[in-house]
């Protein structure tokens, strides 16, 4: 054997392999950008189509314990990523890695951890983020697969469904690199996105059957368990309490605008619908990959899902998104409003005549 040549070419392995590692561990380092979380229903800055290689999308959220009141005089002691229900919605590109730190302060009460369905491995990210008050955890994941996932708290056992009906949840978009594609694969821009998580809340109520309201998020539990194991949530609503996106807080589009829904569930089925409108390209199980379904009338978001609608609006006017299993919408609280702007179109509606007496 010739030894000084085995050296050479020792080193010459050892030298490449160090190269690969430190160009891997550079890749990581040089291309770390801070997404600012927003509050739903809006969508943090992002850019549709990525912008270069991979990168550590890195991301602060904070687990805050705290009263919402879902529906005048009514109350919950809420469980919430960032103090919203939903969580905030986190956008990132397929491939890219979210990088989360995971603040649990030592004012909360209890143990959180985040899954995110998003994620490979660990039970989605939850066995190497559970906190207790006071500690904090950074996560990192790479988003390997594209489209809309819930993530949610998972603490273990009955606290898993206890604390995602206290509104812990919300959802991340991985969008693929070079964007939405329509049924064809040609490219889809919108123009205005939105984010809907869909909360189911089982407020207990007292003999007299008024819901009760709770000091501590804890205090509840036993009859929160019983309420929750009727499977009949007494508030089924958007963003967090009844009306949180209807009357003056309305979304809002004009014609013209390609508008992308997207709407998560943690826990149940939903049953979407655009009075008015309809879903031009609906994933209706959130996966981009596959190409869209088309021209729908009401779709359906699977329980533990997020799924995903665009629709170009084509007349101004009042529309409502909701869940058409109406009486989710309209008693229990399922509903949103859009207001479009724009010039009516009458050959697409037109009244033909009034309202008058039958003759
Ligand atoms: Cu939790």
């Amino acid at each position: 054997m010739n030894l000084p040549q085995h050296i050479y070419k020792l080193i010459i392995f050892s030298f490449l392999f160090c190269f690969y590692q430190a160009s891997f561990a550079n890749s990581l380092n040089a291309s770390r950008v801070t997404q600012e979380l927003v509050n739903p229903p809006y969508l943090p800055e992002h850019s549709q189509v990525a912008l270069g290689p991979p990168k550590i999308v890195q991301i602060d959220m904070i687990i805050q314990e705290k009263e919402i009141e879902i529906e005048p005089g009514v109350f919950i002691q809420a469980l919430t990523f960032n103090g919203t229900v939903p969580g905030p919605l986190i956008v990132v590109h397929q491939d890219d890695y979210v990088e989360l730190s995971l603040t649990n302060p030592s004012s909360n009460s209890m143990m959180h951890n985040i899954d995110f369905h998003a994620a490979t491995g660990a039970m989605g990210g939850g066995e190497l983020t559970m906190v207790a008050p006071g500690e904090k955890v950074v996560l990192r994941f790479k988003a390997t697969k594209a489209g809309v996932f819930v993530y949610h708290c998972a603490p273990g056992g009955p606290m898993v469904p206890w604390h995602v009906v206290h509104g812990m949840n919300g959802a991340i978009m991985v969008l693929p690199r070079d964007g939405l594609k329509d049924n064809n694969g040609r490219p889809i821009e919108y123009s205005k996105a939105y984010f809907i998580g869909e909360q189911d809340y089982y407020i207990p109520k007292d003999e007299n059957g008024k819901f009760k309201r709770f000091k501590t998020p804890i205090e509840s539990y036993v009859d929160d368990l019983k309420a929750m194991k009727t499977l009949q949530p007494s508030h089924v609503v958007f963003n967090g309490k009844v009306g949180a996106l209807t009357g003056a807080k309305a979304l809002k589009a004009d014609v013209g605008d390609t508008v992308l829904l997207i709407h998560a569930q943690a826990n149940r089925q939903s049953y979407p619908h655009l009075i008015g409108g309809h879903g031009d390209f609906v994933w209706e199980r959130g996966n981009f990959s596959d190409p869209p379904k088309t021209n729908l009338e009401s779709w359906v978001i699977g329980a533990g899902s997020a799924g995903a609608s665009i629709y170009t609006f084509k007349q101004p006017g009042f529309y409502a998104y909701l869940s058409h299993n109406l009486i989710e919408a309209f008693l229990l609280g399922a509903a949103a409003h859009i207001v479009v702007d724009g010039a009516w179109d009458s050959d697409l509606m037109t009244q033909v005549s009034e309202p008058s007496a039958i003759d």
